[in-house]
C-alpha cells in the first residue's frame, strides 16, 4: 500500500509527519512523494489561524477529484483533527475517510487498515499526557537539519490560541532520550540538531530544565549546530542566556514571539509579561549576547486593540529592531478564551492598514540590519541548490539562520564554508566562498 502525505503549519507538525512515516513503514506501507499513486492520501495540518483551514479543505476535495484510485482513503492529522473534531468527520459534504489528532499517530496503520476494510469514518482525537513518540525514530529527509521535539503540548493558554486545545498539556522527553537521539543524528551524518516545543523553556524533567537540557545536547560529539524553537518570553531564564553565550554550538538567533507591544492588549492576550518586561529581556539577551539575532510574531487586530495601542506594538519594533518578523491578522478561533469574551471587532481594513505599516517598518529594519553584514565574514552551512531563480547558486544559513546566497562551486549540502557577505536584501544575504579555507570548520 503507497502512502503520501502532505504538511502544513509549524516544524512541529514536519517532525510530526517524520514521526508519522516511521510508524508507518514499521508496518509495511510504502510512503510515496506523488499523490496520483497513492492508495492513501494523507494531510497534516494546521489550525492557527482560519486560512490555513481553508487551505486544507480546498486540498481535500482537489485530492480527491484528481485521485486515478477511486478507493483513495484520505485522512486528516494534525491541529485540524483536534480541533474540528466531529465538525470534519460527520461533515458528509467532505471526502474523507478518518482523522488522527497528534497523540494518535502510533494507531495510524490500524486506523488506516479499517478504512480499507469497512467504510465507516473514523476518529481518534484523543489528547495524552504523556505521549513524546520516545522510541520512535523519525524518518528524516532534509539532509542538513534534524528535529527532536523535546516537549509537547502548551499549558499557556494564551486568549488568542487554539494549540492548547489541538495539542494538549506539557509533557517532556528524558534528557537521556534527547541526547541519544542527537547522538543517532550524528551518526546518521546531520551537523544541525533542532529542539523543538510549543514552548521550549517550559521544558522539564525530573529536575531538569531547559538551560540543563542544552547544555547536555551541546557536550554531543561532534553535533555542529544546535537552534531550538520557540521560547516563551514569561520564562528566559538567566542560566539559559549563560548556556546560550558560553556554548559556541548553540546558534545566537532567538526567536522570540512578542505578539504585542501593548501592556494592556498582552494583559488580555493573557501573554503573561508587559511591554516593558519584554523590552528589559532584549536588554538583558543583548548585553550578554550581543551579537545575537532576533525574530519575533506579531498579532495586529487583536479586540479592542486602538490606534494607540497599535503605536506601542511599533514601538517596540522600532525600539528592538529585529532581524526579521511574522506578522498576522488577528484571526478568531472557536474556543479559545478570546472568542468566549471579545468579539472580533478590529474591522479587517484597520487589519490590513496595520499589517502593512508593520510589515514596511520590518522591512527597512531588515534591510538596515542585513546590509551591515556586507563585508562580513560568517560561516555558512550549505542547506541546498539555491531556489532562488539562477542553478548557478547554492544556499546555506548563517549561526543567526540567516538565508545566504553563494554562488555554486564545488560544495556539497552539508558543508560549512566561510563566506565574505558582499550584498543583502531585506530577505537574503548574498556572499563569495573565502578561497583560503573552504574547509569544514
Ligand atoms: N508556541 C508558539 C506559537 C505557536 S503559533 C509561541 O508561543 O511562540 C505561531 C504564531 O501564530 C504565534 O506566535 C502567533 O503570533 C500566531 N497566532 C496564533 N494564534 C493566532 C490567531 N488566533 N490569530 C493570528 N495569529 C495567531
Ligand atoms: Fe499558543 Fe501561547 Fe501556547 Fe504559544 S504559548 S502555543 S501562543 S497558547
Ligand atoms: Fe498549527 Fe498545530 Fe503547529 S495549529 S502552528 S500545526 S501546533
Amino acid at each position: 500500500m503507497k502512502v503520501y502525505i502532505e504538511t502544513y503549519g509549524c516544524q512541529m507538525n514536519e517532525y510530526d509527519t517524520e514521526l508519522a512515516v516511521s510508524l508507518l513503514e514499521m508496518h509495511g506501507y510504502e510512503v510515496i512523494s506523488v499523490p496520483e499513486e497513492a492508495d492513501i492520501a494523507l494531510l497534516n495540518t494546521c489550525s492557527v489561524r482560519e486560512n490555513a483551514n481553508r487551505k486544507v479543505l480546498a486540498r481535500v476535495h482537489d485530492l480527491r477529484h484528481k485521485a486515478n484510485n477511486g478507493d483513495l482513503v484520505i485522512g486528516i492529522l494534525g491541529c485540524m483533527a483536534t480541533d474540528y473534531q466531529e465538525k470534519l468527520i460527520d461533515n458528509i459534504r467532505l471526502p474523507i475517510n478518518f482523522i488522527a489528532g497528534p497523540d494518535s499517530y502510533r494507531r495510524l496503520p490500524e486506523l488506516i487498515d479499517q478504512c480499507l476494510h469497512f467504510q465507516n469514518r473514523l476518529m481518534d482525537v484523543t489528547l495524552s499526557k504523556t505521549e513524546t513518540y520516545d522510541g520512535v525514530v523519525p524518518v528524516r529527509t532534509s539532509g542538513v537539519n534534524a528535529w527532536i521535539a523535546v516537549m509537547r503540548g502548551c499549558n499557556n493558554f494564551c486568549s488568542f490560541c487554539v494549540v492548547p486545545y489541538t495539542r494538549g498539556r506539557e509533557r517532556s522527553r528524558s534528557v537521556q532520550s534527547v541526547v541519544d537521539e542527537t547522538r543517532r543524528i550524528v551518526r546518521d551524518g546531520y551537523p544541525q540538531v533542532t529542539l523543538l516545543g510549543q514552548n521550549v523553556n517550559s521544558y522539564r524533567h525530573e529536575d531538569h530544565d531547559f538551560a540543563g537540557l542544552l547544555e547536555a545536547v551541546s557536550a554531543v560529539d561532534g553535533i555542529e549546530r544546535i537552534r531550538f524553537t520557540s521560547p516563551h518570553p514569561k520564562d528566559f531564564p538567566d542560566p539559559l542566556i549563560r548556556v546560550m553565550a558560553d556554548h559556541p554550538k548553540i546558534c545566537k538567533h532567538i526567536h522570540l514571539p512578542l505578539q504585542a507591544g501593548n501592556s494592556r492588549i498582552l494583559e488580555l492576550m493573557r501573554r503573561t509579561y508587559t511591554k516593558e518586561d519584554y523590552l528589559r529581556l532584549v536588554d538583558k539577551i543583548r548585553s550578554h549576547i550581543p551579537d545575537v539575532v532576533l525574530s519575533t510574531d506579531i498579532i495586529v487586530g487583536f479586540p479592542t486593540e486602538t490606534d494607540q495601542e497599535f503605536k506601542d506594538t511599533v514601538d517596540v519594533v522600532n525600539k528592538v529592531r529585529f532581524d526579521s518578523a511574522f506578522i498576522f491578522k488577528y484571526s478568531e478561533r472557536d474556543g479559545t478564551l478570546a472568542q468566549k469574551h471579545f468579539t472580533d471587532d478590529v474591522p479587517e481594513e484597520v487589519k490590513t492598514e496595520r499589517i502593512v505599516t508593520l510589515n514596511e517598518l520590518q522591512k527597512s529594519i531588515s534591510l538596515h540590519k542585513n546590509r551591515a553584514h556586507i563585508g562580513q565574514v560568517h560561516d555558512v552551512l550549505i542547506e541546498a541548490d539555491s531556489t532562488k531563480k539562477s542553478d548557478k547558486d547554492i544556499q546555506g544559513r548563517n549561526d543567526g539562520n540567516k538565508l545566504v546566497i553563494l554562488p555554486k562551486k564545488h560544495h556539497n549540502i552539508g558543508d560549512f564554508v566561510r563566506a565574505k557577505i558582499t550584498d543583502a536584501s531585506a530577505h537574503v544575504l548574498r556572499g563569495v566562498v573565502k578561497n583560503s579555507d573552504e574547509t569544514r570548520l
